[in-house]
């Protein structure tokens, strides 16, 4: 089986992030989103890979590596000029697929348990398409499936209004070669994409063998600040802790907390589960709970829980920060002149001030 990887797209719902980069690289406990899903294609025994990637391509070739070999992979990049849809895509990649199986993965979800099994049981029990589903509370927000006792799939339909099931779609799918086919036959939806849902339900109509597997792993797809938050907090409660960086007499660190290579704390109270990257430097500061920050940040006398920054960050005199979500190369700091904001925020930014 080869699996096919999907991160091109926008990612409009994670600007202003996206702007500047792909939401696929953002970072959960200061590791790529994409790095999960490619880690669990390994340890599932897949090693041919097709990597479908859009604007960000040089980013993610640098990131990931040209081969892939850093994850025991190899992987062929596959570029799409326009994220036209995932069955779009899945056209792409005809080429590469061949007339293997294979499992298609959304770079932007996060699977706890990752693929192993649903790959396993896909190549024990061959059908059309075989997708893995799971219970959630709106599923509007995704494709959703109607899936007999048997884990026969009546229907599947892209964000319907009125769900029928609330069984969503995760974005883990195996397919047969039966799925070009239908890829072929479909048209672009109202959203202007070639939906994977739609060539699922072509298979369907076509009477053809879908089956749904429900899982009840921790799983995000990791499409908004809410949802990256959440899944760093989840990540990070299975923290182990090493400090390889330097911890002054004056600080104190409690609890799992991960400490870089020549990341420095002074004067400071860290507080686990917490990781912070190489050479950041932390000083007068508090560092709460679920909170991950990236590489060559600053962070002084101020105190910041639950909340991501991305590398070269920097947080001064800022007070207490909470469930926030800060950019490369941002600056948060306190004000010259007492009760004036200034602030420089890109497009789409969102600040919350206290009055
Ligand atoms: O996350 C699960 C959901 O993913 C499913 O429940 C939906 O049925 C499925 O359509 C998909 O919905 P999203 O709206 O969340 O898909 P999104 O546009 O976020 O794209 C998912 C990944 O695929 C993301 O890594 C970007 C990449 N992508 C997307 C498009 C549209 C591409 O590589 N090319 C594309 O053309």
């Amino acid at each position: 089986m080869k699996a096919l990887v999907l991160a091109g797209g926008t990612g409009s719902r994670l600007r202003p992030f996206t702007h500047s980069g792909t939401k696929q690289l953002l970072p959960i406990a200061n590791k790529p989103v994409l790095f999960y899903g490619l880690e669990s294609i390994a340890a599932a025994g897949i090693t041919e890979v097709g990597l479908v990637v859009g604007d960000y391509a040089d980013d993610i070739r640098r990131a990931v590596g040209a081969g892939g070999c850093a994850f025991g992979l190899d992987i062929t990049y596959i570029s799409q000029s326009r994220p036209l849809g995932l069955a779009h895509a899945v056209s792409l990649a005809r080429d590469f697929l061949g007339d293997d199986d294979f499992l298609v993965y959304l770079g932007d979800n996060y699977l706890e348990d990752g693929v192993r099994d649903f790959v396993a049981h896909a190549t024990l029990h061959p059908a059309a398409a075989r997708l893995l589903v799971t219970s959630v509370p709106d599923p509007s927000a995704f494709g959703v499936a109607e899936v007999e006792t048997t884990g026969r799939v009546t229907r599947v339909e892209e964000k319907p209004a009125c769900p029928r099931s609330d069984l969503a779609l995760i974005g883990v799918y195996a397919f047969s070669p039966a799925l070009h086919e239908a890829v072929r036959a479909i048209r672009p939806s109202a959203r202007g994409e070639l939906e994977i849902t739609h060539a699922i339900q072509w298979l369907i109509a076509d009477g053809q063998d879908v089956r749904a597997e429900t899982t009840s792993s921790v799983w995000r797809d990791t499409g908004s600040v809410d949802d990256m938050l959440e899944v760093n907090r989840h990540v990070l409660d299975g923290l182990r802790g090493r400090l390889d960086g330097k911890v002054d007499p004056d600080s104190v660190v409690v609890g799992r907390v991960v400490l870089g290579e020549g990341a420095v704390v002074r004067g400071s109270r860290i507080i686990g589960p917490v990781v912070i990257g190489p050479g950041s430097v932390i000083s007068n500061a508090f560092i709460g709970p679920y909170t991950s920050i990236g590489a060559a940040c600053r962070v002084h006398d101020s105190s910041i829980e639950t909340s991501v920054l991305l590398d070269r960050a920097a947080v001064e005199c800022a007070g207490r920060i909470e469930r926030s979500f800060i950019g490369r190369d941002a600056v948060v700091s306190a004000p010259r002149f007492p009760y004036a904001h200034r602030l420089v925020l890109g497009d789409h930014s969102k600040v919350q001030l206290h009055p």
